[in-house]
């Protein structure tokens, strides 16, 4: 941005900015520097100078604004580039944030839909009484059985709402109906009129990429995650030969010769097993402060060689709020972590750039289990055993955890974080203890495992954690590999003679 536009748009409310202050702003959107500008202006003061005495005793009033727009910002030596801002949010939260926030999902999905070339496309408002064939972009806000068993969904966009009936006898798109989450945005192509309108079509946003994309460099990335330090079911002796093996100590030749090729380390959050997060936890506990659990954390990962880069967010178990996005881990909790040259705390979820463009979108997954609960055909068919069946439900609506009520989250009236608006190549997952990894529409869907042998609060709700499983993903070729360290003698690839998984 240049900064004489700044300036002018200081001038013209008749303030002067410092260089300080100009170095800031020209990072920030152009909207965002009006907008802040007008809040001073609306504040009536005498200074005509901002400062950043005079900035920061007024910042409550416009932290939201406060958005990094310059991504060199976020790009570390060590090439590793975060492209989400870790948001900060202090002020009090008003019914008028969560309003903003969803207008803001819709116009970014309705961008989605609107490149789809649909005929016919209209806003609800303008829906007339009289019989024709629309395409709205609408949002599910209800749904429910009519007594003939046809389905009634409820629907608004930004000027209206409107009930679309689906009839029972259009099998198909009855069950594809049934399968939609309340607050999914999608295409609904209907005939009928104000007074009804009857679904023939469903069309959600999806996400593919035209081509897989392959790394210049003969590099690994590893994805890990949910190791729950602190935990008494923690599997330290598994993680250490995890460690180990990383580090080129163990290990057949062929083994220790993708070892030493591992670059970047991924850890999909639940980095420890926190205080407090369930009834009588601490029962459970062998380290019971999230600073001493953070202690541990770094005493191992300081025995990973210094060239892994290691990338890692937080989860529900880590120091940090429960609704998403969720901040990086502060220093607060965990001040060595943040000394560490090789590590990199980012939020979660974040889309983070590696080696030569590759985007990776991690997300800890705390929405996996309402997918579950809320999508039969996982419920019934794969209940817990396959993450990646949830990660393709997220890419078809580019969000990631979408039903307001389900999940915790901080509304963000500038952009909802959860929206997936670039398309990654590789999607990170975690939560469910479980690796699993697929491929959808080019998009690599990496579930990890876990270093947590199952727990009473796993065995009631019926997940079944796969411990200490690491898959392993080559940036220039696309071997996938899975490698297993849950066995106390050695070390094991998880599936195939040839050393690589195959995929369904
Ligand atoms: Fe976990």
């Amino acid at each position: 941005m240049e900064k004489k536009k700044i300036l002018e748009i200081c001038i013209g409310k008749g303030f002067l900015l410092d260089k300080e202050m100009l170095e800031y702003f020209n990072k920030l959107e152009i909207k965002n520097v009006e907008s802040i500008i007008d809040i001073f202006f609306g504040l009536g003061i005498k200074e005509k100078i901002i400062n950043k005495k005079l900035f920061d005793k007024n910042i409550d009033k416009f932290r939201n604004l406060l958005v990094i727009e310059n991504l060199e910002e976020n790009i570390d030596k060590k090439g590793i580039k975060l492209l989400s801002t870790d948001f900060n949010f202090s002020k009090k939260i008003e019914v008028a944030d969560f309003v903003a926030h969803f207008q803001s999902r819709y116009e970014e999905i309705k961008k989605v839909l609107e490149g789809k070339d649909i005929d016919n496309l209209i806003s609800i408002r303008r829906i007339g009484i009289n019989n024709g064939i629309y395409s709205i972009i609408a949002t599910v806000i209800e749904k429910r059985i009519t007594k003939n068993k046809n389905l009634l969904i409820e629907v608004e966009d930004l000027t209206g709402n409107s009930i679309i009936l689906i009839n029972k006898e259009n099998t198909k798109l009855f069950n594809e109906a049934k399968e939609m989450m309340l607050d999914d945005i999608v295409i609904f192509r209907v005939t009928g009129s104000s007074d009804m309108l009857f679904a023939n079509e469903i069309i959600y946003p999806d996400a593919f990429l035209a081509e897989e994309k392959y790394g210049k460099l003969d590099e690994y990335v590893a994805f890990s995650g949910d190791l729950h330090i602190g935990s008494k079911m923690f599997l330290e002796d598994n993680f250490l030969k995890f460690i180990n093996w990383l580090n080129g100590n163990i290990g057949d030749a062929r083994q220790k010769a993708i070892a030493c090729k591992i670059k970047y380390l991924f850890l999909t959050g639940d980095n420890i097993d926190g205080v407090g997060i369930y009834q009588d936890q601490e029962k459970l506990l062998n380290i019971k402060s999230c600073k001493g659990q953070y202690n541990k954390l770094e005493e191992l990962l300081k025995k990973i060689r210094k060239n892994v880069q290691i990338i890692m967010c937080p989860g529900q178990h880590d120091s940090v709020w429960v609704g998403e996005q969720q901040k990086s881990i502060p220093s607060k909790w965990a001040p060595g972590l943040h000394n560490m040259e090789n590590l990199h705390l980012v939020p979660n979820p974040s889309l983070v750039e590696i080696n030569d463009g590759f985007k990776v979108l991690m997300y800890h997954g705390a929405s996996i289990n309402r997918f579950i609960d809320e999508i039969s055909e996982i419920r019934i068919k794969y209940k817990h055993n396959h993450p990646t069946k949830v990660v393709r439900e997220m890419l078809k609506r580019r969000h990631l955890a979408p039903t307001h009520g389900l999940m915790d989250y901080v509304p963000n009236r500038n952009n909802d974080a959860m929206t997936i608006n670039i398309i990654p190549d590789i999607i990170a997952t975690a939560d469910q203890h479980r690796a699993e990894v697929d491929v959808y529409n080019n998009i690599l869907m990496v579930a990890s495992s876990c270093w947590q042998s199952i727990t009473p609060f796993e065995e009631k709700v019926g997940n079944t954690p796969d411990p200490c499983k690491v898959p392993l993903f080559n940036l220039k070729t696309r071997e996938i590999k899975i490698i297993d360290f849950s066995d106390s003698h050695g070390i094991k690839w998880n599936e195939g003679e040839d050393l690589v998984c195959k995929l369904k």
